[in-house]
């Protein structure tokens, strides 16, 4: 772990900021029980950091009500949630070849077994889906666009605001994927015409792993497809239908919720739109000095407007999976390898016939040094395989 370069941000950010560990710690010992169930004092006070954290979380996607903005484990368990609950048999979806296996599987499983017809929309030799192509699609019985705000991949930020306004139009509720930018760039409810958007706490909102939700515009009703515990009306035979209870089922992920106010609170103080700047600065760095060395192909990087800091590559000739051994085992760097549970961008781009590529995320704590030794690391592994 000494002197690692963690370029692997995409996945997961790492390290948080000091004051997420020492704020979770803190938090867990001092307030560490069931939220609202009871009425003394700590657990009161429990409850409050809950009801603070759906209000920044609501603050930050610039919703109306908090009460819509309801907390699960991460984004694949909202995205199953709503994906689930908002389809039914003979309905028609459509989605792009950017996403993740979170809304692809969902959705792989509703038409292979529940009846649903889906259409995946490509994207363009830069990385980007047209809206027109999405429109072009709509159906009378069109339920559902889904769409990733920005691929894990590729790092392509796709025009959200304006498919919103499409579907809008057309009264189609739109949700996206806000894994990847949630804490990054901005999710708006409104500016974008968002109607549901699922997030994960661990990427760009820089809290622990196993926290994560959604918020659902007012109007938009997800059937629920699980049930349980809520802490109040015990007595009721169903599962209660109000937001945020009809999505929240069980003893909620208190820590995970405490770490996410911590990552949202940094995030706030330095401020996200200086933070973004700092990464899109360094992939820049590394996009020029990838570009430069004989023997790499980057994929989509030609132009960062609309990018976030997720950058991929090969290097002609090896494997992806060789490279990222090679830059673990020779240069202590962390990347990702593979297909990046994304496996249409990879067949759209035709490196799924050569086992996917190389990734590298940035986030807040990667320096420029961090950048040049990752840009001689590619330029030495590249320069071996020339010679062989
Ligand atoms: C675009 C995208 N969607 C969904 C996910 C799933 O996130 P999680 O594993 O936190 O549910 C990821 C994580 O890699 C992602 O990048």
């Amino acid at each position: 772990m000494e002197n690692l370069i963690y370029l692997d941000n995409g996945a997961t950010s790492f390290p948080k900021p000091e004051e997420v560990y020492v704020y979770m710690d803190k938090f867990f010992r001092e307030h560490g029980v069931n939220p609202g169930r009871s009425g003394y004092d700590m657990c009161m006070a429990a409850g409050e950091v809950l009801e603070e954290t759906r209000k920044l979380m609501t603050a930050f996607f610039n919703g109306k009500d908090p009460n819509r903005l309801v907390f699960g484990y991460n984004s694949t368990d909202a995205l199953n949630l709503a994906i689930f609950g908002m389809l039914k048999p003979g309905d028609h979806a459509i989605t792009t070849n950017v996403e993740h296996n979170s809304v692809l599987r969902p959705l792989y499983h509703l038409s292979k077994d529940h009846g649903v017809q889906v259409d995946h929309v490509p994207f363009d030799g830069k990385g980007f889906v047209d809206p027109d192509d999405i429109k072009r699609r709509f159906k009378n019985n069109t339920r559902l666009v889904a769409v990733n705000h920005a691929s894990n991949v590729i790092g392509t930020v796709q025009p959200v605001a304006e498919i919103g306004r499409l579907c809008r139009a057309a009264g189609i509720p739109f949700l996206i994927d806000a894994s990847q930018t949630a804490g990054k760039i901005p999710v708006d409810m409104e500016a974008q015409c968002l109607d549901v958007v699922c997030f994960t706490g661990h990427k760009s909102l820089l809290g622990p792993m196993g926290i994560g939700g959604m918020y659902v515009r007012e109007g938009i009703e997800i059937a629920f497809t699980r049930a349980g515990g809520t802490g109040v009306r015990s007595a009721q035979r169903g599962h209660l239908e109000e937001y945020p209870y009809r999505m929240e089922y069980g003893t909620p992920n208190l820590h995970g919720i405490a770490g996410l106010n911590a990552g949202i609170k940094w995030i706030q103080k330095r401020g996200m739109r200086k933070l973004f700047e700092h990464e899109m600065h360094l992939t820049t760095l590394l996009r020029d000095g990838l570009k430069a060395v004989p023997g790499v192909t980057l994929y989509c990087q030609d132009d960062l407007i609309n990018h976030i800091s997720v950058l991929l590559f090969n290097i002609d000739g090896l494997e992806a999976a060789d490279t990222g051994t090679l830059l673990d085992v020779d240069y202590n760097i962390a990347c990702r390898t593979g297909l990046h549970c994304a496996p249409l961008v990879h067949e759209q781009l035709g490196t799924d016939k050569i086992h996917g590529a190389v990734r590298f995320g940035i986030g807040p704590f990667n320096t420029e040094e961090h950048i040049r030794t990752a840009i001689r690391a590619v330029a030495d592994i590249a320069a071996s395989r020339r010679k062989k």
